[in-house]
């Protein structure tokens, strides 16, 4: 599929999706959305590629969903397209994403960094739920995974006032792992993706479904399901290859690659 709205690229074994609506700051419009859908999925399919970065321009990762598409929709467009529903398929990729953030994250840009497995920030990052004062709210997970990342007190400020979050903030609120100078940003995404990408597949996959497995379920019923997990690692080649190189005091060869 030809892309008008964003730019994909192989990077070795990583695959680097970039959006690309200039004019727009990257707003999400539904062709978009479409589009990195489609993206994602065919990546995730793609034998050559063990990870996924998402990225957008130095001024913004995203500034929102697009306002002017949503602007003229009732209730019933919204209810019966159900709207924004379909970025869930982004989260049901089983090969990692990191989304490589600078600049604006706001609205849906800001949800679309959060269904991502990491956000590196650069130092120009922005993160914000400003739907509020368009006379709305959050729909694309916005309320509910800003308040897992940094807590009820800070989601509920910035999901009431529209208030925006820098990089320093973020980091230290849990919602980015790291920040990165602006200007080395995507390639420091890039370096981080390879080093997923050289893992073995199954267990990065199996290691990103536990993960947010502890979001869905209680502490006793997760625990339950990393040890049966973990337990049957024991039975792939890649298990004993990667324990072996580390007796031998060498690098592994995953054959799961
Ligand atoms: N949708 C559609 N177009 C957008 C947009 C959006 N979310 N954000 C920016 N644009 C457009 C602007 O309309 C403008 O287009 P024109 O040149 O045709 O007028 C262009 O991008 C550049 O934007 P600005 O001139 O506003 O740039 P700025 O540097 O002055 O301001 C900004 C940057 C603070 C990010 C500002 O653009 C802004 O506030 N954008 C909207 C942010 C927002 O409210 N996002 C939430 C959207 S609703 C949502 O996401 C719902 C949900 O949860 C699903």
């Amino acid at each position: 599929m030809a892309y008008d709205t964003i730019k994909t690229e192989k990077r070795g074994n990583v695959a680097l999706i970039t959006l690309n609506r200039p004019d727009a700051l990257n707003a999400l419009n539904s062709q978009l959305v479409d589009e990195l859908i489609d993206a994602v999925q065919a990546f995730d399919a793609d034998d050559a590629i063990g990870c996924m970065v998402l990225t957008g321009s130095e001024k913004a990762f995203a500034a929102g969903a697009d306002i002017k598409e949503m602007q003229p929709k009732t209730y019933m467009d919204a209810y019966k397209e159900d709207l924004f529903e379909k970025a869930n398929r982004i989260a049901e990729a089983r090969k990692p994403i990191i989304a490589a953030v600078g600049g604006y994250a706001l609205g849906g840009g800001c949800e679309l960094a959060m269904i991502c497995d990491f956000i590196l920030a650069a130092d120009t990052a922005k993160f914000g739920q400003p739907e509020i004062s368009l006379g709305v709210m959050p729909g694309i997970g916005g309320s509910q995974r800003l308040t897992r990342f940094v807590g009820k007190s800070k989601s509920m400020e910035m999901c009431l006032t529209g208030r925006m979050m820098d990089a320093e903030e973020a980091e230290r609120s849990g919602l980015v792992s790291r920040i990165i100078p602006a200007a080395d940003l995507v390639e420091e995404a890039v370096k981080t993706a390879e080093k997923i990408a050289g893992m073995s597949r199954p267990v990065a996959a199996l290691t990103k479904e536990a993960v947010n497995r502890s979001y869905e379920t209680t502490l006793s019923e997760g625990l339950r399901f990393e040890r049966r997990v973990f337990h049957s690692l024991f039975a792939m080649e890649d298990q004993k290859e990667g324990m072996a190189a580390f007796i031998d005091k060498r690098k592994p060869t995953f054959k799961h690659k």
